[in-house]
């Protein structure tokens, strides 16, 4: 797995982070050692995926990247006819994501498309996944695009909606905010890394509180909603459809 680096020498502070060649090339190393849980809750994904996938319908991991969710809901179907739709708009993450899915042989079928999600109709969905994508939505598109979601999942279907939340309480934020912190030094970057990282990331990754995201799933049409994960401000709701 390449090391991501990327931030440990000095950048011009005006660069904003991007999902692009160089992100993508270190994003395995690098989303693991900055999402505190990320590897369990890829395997979450799978047990969330065994009880809600249902047959003859489609599972949508959007935004991608290199496929890791959508191999984790793969391996965990009923049966390969459930198809899964795999998006991401960065060309360098859908290329490896494409040679991801072609070297694994699970049955099921997968189609990659790099494609904005804002654009991807979503139909006879049983699962949708949106592991750490919905926060780099601009913000007053992210109520329309999990509206199309409710709307194309069938009776009983989920959304799994994990994000980089705010805390209300600016000293709990304080306190997480520290630990995450502690969090990345025990995982090998230092403090240049992590502030230029944090700098690069600022009004692109743009989080939101668990409340804002409670009222705006509710408004889409969500009927309950779960937090089923957190580890400091990182957190994965899943959001269901109620059946009819
Ligand atoms: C943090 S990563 C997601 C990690 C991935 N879901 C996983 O489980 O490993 C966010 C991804 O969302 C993609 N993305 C961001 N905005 C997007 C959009 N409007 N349409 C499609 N993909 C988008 C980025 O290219 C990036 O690959």
């Amino acid at each position: 797995m390449a090391k991501d680096t990327l931030y440990s020498t000095p950048r011009n502070p005006s660069d904003r982070f991007k999902f692009d060649e160089q992100v993508a090339s270190v994003f395995n190393d690098m989303i693991n050692r900055s999402v505190p849980g990320y590897t369990m809750m890829l395997e979450m994904i799978g047990i969330i995926a065994s009880e809600y996938a249902r047959p003859e319908t489609r599972c949508y991991d959007l935004g991608c990247s290199l496929g890791a969710s959508t191999l984790s809901i793969r391996h965990s179907l009923p049966d390969k006819s459930c198809t899964i739709i795999a998006v991401d708009n960065s060309p360098a993450m859908i290329a490896r994501c494409d040679s991801n899915i072609e070297a694994d042989d699970h049955p099921a079928p997968v189609h990659v498309c790099c494609d904005d999600i804002m654009n991807i109709p979503i139909e006879n969905a049983s699962l949708v996944v949106l592991n750490f994508t919905l926060q780099f939505i601009t913000p007053d598109q992210r109520e329309v695009l999990l509206t199309r979601i409710y709307e194309g999942l069938v009776p009983g279907g989920a959304l799994v909606l994990s994000e980089k939340c705010i805390l209300s309480k600016p000293e709990e934020q304080a306190t997480l905010t520290r630990l995450y912190h502690d969090f990345k030094r025990r995982q090998g970057y230092s403090d240049l890394e992590i502030a230029q990282k944090r700098s690069a990331l600022e009004n692109v990754l743009v989080p939101d509180t668990l409340e804002t995201h409670r009222q705006r799933l509710g408004r889409a049409g969500f009927g309950q909603v779960t937090p089923w994960f957190q580890c400091f401000t990182f957190m994965s709701l899943l959001a269901t459809k109620n059946d009819e």
